[in-house]
C-alpha cells in the first residue's frame, strides 16, 4: 500500500511549528482529535550533521502515539539532507518534508528556506538528495509558498516538474507576505491543475487561515485538494481536527486539567532541561480562555518560571 492509499480524501495534518508542535503538544492533540499526519517543527541538518547535534535532537523526539509522523527538515547542504534521512529512515518516521516557505529573516538570509524559491539549483539538489536516501520506502515532500515577493507559480510548475515529490503542500502567501494578507486559495486551485498535467502522483495539500475540520472539508471540495493543513488553528481549539468540536463547552477545570496534563508530559519528555519551560508561556492562550479571570490567571502564569510553580497556579 503506498502513502498515497493509506490517507483518507481530504486527509487533515497538524501543521509544522516551531516551538509548538513537538512530540508532547503532538500527543495531547492526538488525545483530544488527532489529525491523519502529524509534521514536526522544523529540523536544522546541518545543524544535526555537526557539534549542534545534541541540542537539536529533542525535536525529533517521536512516540508511536502521534503516528504517521513527517519530520521537517531544513539546512542549506544537500549532503546533510541526504545523512539526515537515512537516519530518519530507522527512527519510525513516516516522511520526509522539505521546508521551503519560512519566510524568518534570520532564516532567509543565509539562503536557506523561502530563499530557496529564488535559488532552484540547490532546492534541486537539496529534494534529489533526500530523494536518493529516502529510496522508494520514505516518502519526500516539500512545503512552500507561492512566491518569494511575488506570486509565481512557475516555481511551484518548477517543483512539480521534479516529479519525485510524493507530496507538495502550499501556504497560499507569498514569503514576504508573511501572514499579513489572507491565504489565496485560488492559488492553491491553480497548483492543482499544474499537478494534473505535471505531476498527478503528487497529493497536493492546501494551507493557510483554516480554522477547522468542516471548512477544511469544503475547502478541498471546492479546489480539489487531497489534504488540507491547519495551523494557528489548533491554539483556538485543540479538537479543530473533530468533527464536533466540544471545546467551547469545556469547563475551565477541564481546560486547566489538559494544561497540567501537557506540563507534566513536557518534564517528563525532557528531562534535564533539553527544552525550556519558558517554551510552554506560548500555550496559555489556549487552555486559559474561555472563562471568567482568564486574563487574570493568564498574567499569573506568565510570571512563573518553573513547571512546579505552574501546576500549583493551575491547581489552585
Ligand atoms: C509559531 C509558528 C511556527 C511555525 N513554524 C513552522 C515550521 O517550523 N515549519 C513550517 O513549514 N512552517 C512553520 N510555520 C508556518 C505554519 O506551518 C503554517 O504554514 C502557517 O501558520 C499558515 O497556516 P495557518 O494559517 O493554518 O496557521 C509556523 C507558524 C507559526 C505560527
Amino acid at each position: 500500500m503506498t502513502f498515497s492509499d493509506k490517507l483518507p480524501r481530504p486527509f487533515f495534518i497538524l501543521a509544522p511549528m516551531d516551538d509548538v508542535t513537538d512530540t508532547v503538544f503532538r500527543q495531547i492533540v492526538a488525545d483530544c482529535a488527532r489529525p491523519d499526519l502529524f509534521f514536526t517543527e522544523f529540523v536544522n541538518v546541518d545543524g544535526l550533521q555537526s557539534t549542534g547535534r545534541e541540542h537539536l535532537l529533542p525535536k525529533l523526539k517521536i512516540t508511536d502515539k502521534e503516528k504517521p509522523v513527517i519530520a521537517q527538515l531544513w539546512g542549506l547542504e544537500p549532503e546533510n539532507f541526504y545523512k539526515t534521512t537515512k537516519e530518519l529512515a530507522m527512527m519510525g518516521y513516516a516522511g520526509v518534508d522539505l521546508n521551503m516557505g519560512c519566510p524568518v529573516k534570520t532564516v532567509i538570509k543565509n539562503g536557506a528556506c523561502a530563499a530557496l524559491i529564488n535559488n532552484r539549483p540547490l532546492a534541486r539538489e537539496i529534494i534529489e538528495a533526500t530523494r536518493e536516501a529516502a529510496g522508494g520506502s520514505l516518502p519526500v515532500s516539500v512545503k512552500t509558498r507561492v512566491g518569494f515577493t511575488t506570486v509565481d507559480m512557475g516555481w511551484i510548475e518548477f517543483l512539480l516538474s521534479t516529479k519525485i515529490l510524493d507530496m507538495l503542500s502550499i501556504h497560499g502567501r507569498t514569503a514576504k507576505e508573511m501572514s499579513k494578507v489572507p491565504a489565496d486559495w485560488g492559488l492553491i486551485g491553480q497548483a492543482v491543475q499544474l499537478r494534473d498535467s505535471l505531476s498527478p502522483a503528487t497529493l497536493i495539500v492546501g494551507n493557510g487561515d483554516v480554522t477547522n475540520r468542516r471548512d477544511g472539508e469544503e475547502l478541498a471540495a471546492e479546489y480539489n485538494l487531497d489534504g488540507i493543513m491547519i495551523g494557528r488553528g489548533i491554539f483556538h481549539d485543540p479538537f479543530a481536527f473533530s468533527q464536533k468540536s466540544p471545546w467551547h463547552e469545556w469547563t475551565k477545570e477541564q481546560k486547566l486539567e489538559l494544561f497540567a496534563r501537557h506540563i507534566r508530559l513536557y518534564t517528563d519528555t525532557y528531562q534535564d532541561h533539553q527544552r525550556r519551560f519558558e517554551a510552554l508561556r506560548k500555550f496559555c492562550k489556549v487552555y486559559i480562555n474561555g472563562f471568567d479571570g482568564a486574563a487574570e490567571l493568564r498574567a499569573e502564569f506568565m510570571a512563573t518560571d518553573s513547571p512546579e510553580n505552574a501546576l500549583k497556579i493551575l491547581s489552585a
